[in-house]
Formats: structure tokens, C-alpha cells, sequence
């Protein structure tokens, strides 16, 4: 049977490692897919010198690639923005099919790319847009068809829990941990995406949109980054029983959708907690299944490959056997139907715990005036801490809260701001049991 001939643009860390997959494991993917996947051009702007591309045609013009009539599916991995869904638009207008592992791409501007490919009839493919080789899009789009999902949460940025989990575990600094992810080949182009959060809210959004049949809407996630946390703030939740990691939440309530980014305090026992170094995991519910885990490298070239040539391989599929019905991109048909509008919620209606630390005057009174503004917000106190005094006449108090809604720790947070008695800002980071009532 002919060959499925792939064009690859971009041959950094990804397309290296998608160029080698294709290569290496050839025999086996042709007996999967029913026919050859083959290379049959490359487009980068320079080698890779890790890549032995001999034998295949390489152009500087990665345009040449989605215009070249000789190719059935291009692989998009340049990354970025603009250039990336010109190439892609491109690509879609000369027929092709497309596999991405661009989640900024695929959030930013799915939703028109999907309608164009819609239109022309083609696949588009994002797997690896989303925690690498984890097979999760795949899991929550097809696997979990049949569950009406309710939450999912996720560490979905390996550079950052690279970075919490040896500044945690060797006492390192973050710009040395983030120095060795930048040259392990983890991080962003620009690492402020991963420790900002900006690239696990795309990575979010994407799950979010499939979870519950939303159109992509990056514009309205919350990202917080990991940059404030300190090892103070390591070490009482650690006390109190928590771990800190960076994570995806994405709940589904009666008034809309929670879709947020942030440090959050989880109990050690959850199965996240215990998720260290690079890897990804992200936990599911389902109404039907329960809690669910999918693990693994959520960065790294060949486990990316993994998650491109998989897509590949379904595209292959595909075509060989001319299906009319696909699987709809975001999992649902009709995400921009009204009747199944889901608002995005507002930061300021989330619902969750709370820890927060705050440094207090060491006198009488100071931890009721804090007990009272909490009560007066309608805020139960689950555990509080006092520390012996450490800066001058300053006393840490550490604080968790029962859960309760994101504005009324907004106010309360305000007032105690502005408490004679309270030195300087109120560290609050959110907690989340992750249990199966929630
Ligand atoms: N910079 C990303 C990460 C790469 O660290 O997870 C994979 O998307």
C-alpha cells in the first residue's frame, strides 16, 4: 500500500526526536498503521546535529513543506504563535493533514483552525501538545467517552515540578534547578512560560475544552506562578502534612467551569503529590470510572515523539480506511452551540481551602482580630499555627482554612493587610484535598 509521507517542520528537541522515532521504529509502525509513514521532507531553519537527515530532502523554508504537493500530513513542531498558525493555516489550505505538539497554538488559536480544518476536511492532531507522552487526550476524548467528567487536576509543566521538587529535596536554588531543566531540553523557548504558569494553562485549557465540550478559552485561565514560594512555605505544609506542586484544576460546578493555574497544597498521600522530577500525571474523575491517573514524561524529545507518531499513526488510519464520522477535535460536537454554553467562572467564584501565612505583631488581641475578620467573611479556620518569634518582635502564623468562596478570602486577605498588627503582604496559596466527594 502507498506510504503516508510525512513532512516534518522544526527539528529542535521534539522534531529530533519525532525524526528518530519514525526512523528507528519504521517496521513496527507500518504493520500498525497497514502501510510505511515515511519522511519525505524536512523543514528547519538549521540541522540537528543528533539528526542523521541524509537521504531525505531538507528545506530552510518550512513553507515549502506545507505547500509540497508530494506531502499527506505536516508535522508541526516549530512552536510559538504566529509563525506556527500561519504554517498550520497554510498546511490546512493546501489539504494537508496536521499533527502539532504546539498547546500554544492549540489554545490560543484552535478554535479557528479547527473550523478551517473542519471546512477543508482535514485532521488536526495535538496528543502531544499536552503532557507529552502522557496519552491523556486520547484517554479523556475517547477512553472516557461515557462519563459525564466532573474534575481534573493536573501537573502538567515538567520544568516547574522539576524545579519544586529538587529545590524541595537538594536545597538548590531556582535559577540553578531551572539553569539544568533549560539544558535537559525540558523547558520553553521562553522558561517564563513554565514558571508562570502560561504553559500549563495552555495545556489546561486544551483538557478543559475536551473534559466538557468547550471552545478553547485561554483568555479567561487564572495562571499563578511558582516564583513566591519559599522554603518557609515548603516546610509548613510539609508539617502540616501537604505538599506544594503547580497545578492544572479544572472543575465543572451548576454555574460554569473553574479553570485556574496555581501552587496548591495537596495531601501527601494523593498519588500527585508523589509525582516528582519532570514527570507529569494528571487525575480525572469521572462520574462513572471514579478517579483516574494517567502518568509519565510530560517533556523530553522521544516521549513527545511517542505522543506525535501516535497521532500519526491515527491519521494513517484515517485515511487508509476513508472514515466519514471522526472523532470531533474537542471530543463533543456542537462546542460552539449555545444550548452548551458553560461560562468560564471568575477567579472570585472558585470555591476552595486556603493556607495562608501572615507575620503578626507578638501581642495580646492580634490572633483574635484575625479569627474575627476570617468568621465576619464566613471563613472556618481547619488549623492554625503559631511560630516563635523570628524577626524582631514579628510571630508567623500559619493558617488553613475550611474551603470557602475565592472573594470572601479576597476581603478578608484586604483586612488583614491592613491590620496595624500584620507586617507586609498575606502569603496565600490554595489547598485541594482531590478527594472523590469534591
Ligand atoms: N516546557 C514544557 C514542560 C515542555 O516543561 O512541561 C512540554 O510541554
Amino acid at each position: 500500500m502507498n506510504p503516508v509521507r510525512v513532512g516534518i517542520c522544526g527539528l529542535g528537541t521534539v522534531g529530533g526526536g519525532t525524526f528518530d522515532v519514525l526512523t528507528r521504529n519504521a517496521d513496527e509502525i507500518a504493520r500498525r498503521a497497514g502501510r510505511p509513514i515515511v519522511i519525505e521532507q524536512v523543514g528547519a531553519r538549521r540541522d540537528n546535529p543528533d539528526c542523521d537527515t541524509s537521504g531525505v530532502k531538507v528545506t530552510r523554508d518550512i513553507f515549502d513543506v506545507a505547500r509540497n504537493p508530494d506531502i499527506d500530513v505536516v508535522v508541526e513542531l516549530i512552536g510559538g504563535y504566529d509563525v506556527a498558525r500561519e504554517l498550520v493555516m497554510t498546511a490546512i489550505e493546501n489539504g494537508k493533514h496536521v499533527v502539532t505538539a504546539n498547546k500554544a497554538l492549540i489554545a490560543v488559536h484552535g478554535n479557528e483552525i479547527f473550523r478551517a480544518a473542519h471546512a477543508k476536511g482535514v485532521i488536526v492532531a495535538f496528543e502531544a501538545a499536552v503532557a507529552g507522552g502522557i496519552p491523556v487526550i486520547k484517554s479523556l476524548r475517547e477512553g472516557l467517552g461515557g462519563n459525564r467528567i466532573q474534575w481534573l487536576a493536573g501537573i502538567i509543566n515538567g520544568t516547574g515540578n522539576y524545579i519544586l521538587t529538587h529545590m524541595r529535596d537538594e536545597g538548590r536554588t531556582f535559577d540553578d534547578v531551572l539553569a539544568e531543566a533549560q539544558a535537559l531540553g525540558y523547558a520553553e523557548a521562553d522558561p517564563t512560560f513554565d514558571v508562570e504558569g502560561i504553559d500549563a494553562a495552555h495545556k489546561l485549557t486544551i483538557l478543559a475544552s475536551i473534559a466538557f465540550g468547550l471552545p478553547l478559552q485561554f483568555e479567561h485561565a487564572y495562571t499563578e506562578g511558582i516564583a513566591r514560594i519559599t522554603a518557609e512555605d515548603v516546610e509548613q505544609a510539609d508539617n502540616l502534612g501537604y505538599t506544594i506542586k503547580h497545578l492544572g484544576i479544572t472543575r465543572r460546578s451548576d454555574n460554569g467551569v473553574e479553570l485556574r493555574v496555581h501552587p496548591t497544597l495537596i495531601p501527601k498521600e494523593r498519588l500527585l503529590a508523589n509525582v516528582h522530577g519532570v514527570k507529569n500525571a494528571i487525575s480525572v474523575m469521572g462520574d462513572a470510572v471514579g478517579p483516574t491517573l494517567y502518568y509519565g514524561a510530560g517533556a523530553g524529545a522521544e516521549p513527545t515523539a511517542s505522543a506525535v507518531v501516535a497521532d500519526l499513526l491515527d491519521v494513517a488510519r484515517d485515511i487508509t480506511t476513508a472514515h466519514h464520522y471522526r472523532v470531533p477535535y474537542l471530543a463533543f460536537s456542537g462546542v460552539n452551540d449555545e444550548a452548551n454554553a458553560l461560562p468560564i467562572l471568575p477567579m472570585e467564584e472558585i470555591v476552595t481551602a486556603y493556607y495562608l501565612r501572615l507575620l503578626a505583631v507578638d501581642r495580646p488581641g492580634v490572633l483574635a482580630r484575625v479569627a474575627t475578620i476570617l468568621s465576619e467573611q464566613g471563613i472556618s479556620i481547619e488549623a492554625i499555627i503559631q511560630k516563635e518569634a523570628t524577626e524582631g518582635e514579628l510571630v508567623p502564623i500559619i493558617l488553613m482554612t475550611h474551603r470557602t468562596r475565592e472573594q470572601h478570602m479576597n476581603e478578608a486577605i484586604r483586612q488583614l493587610e491592613s491590620l496595624a498588627d500584620i507586617a507586609g503582604p498575606v502569603t496565600r496559596i490554595r489547598v485541594e484535598s482531590l478527594d472523590e466527594q469534591e
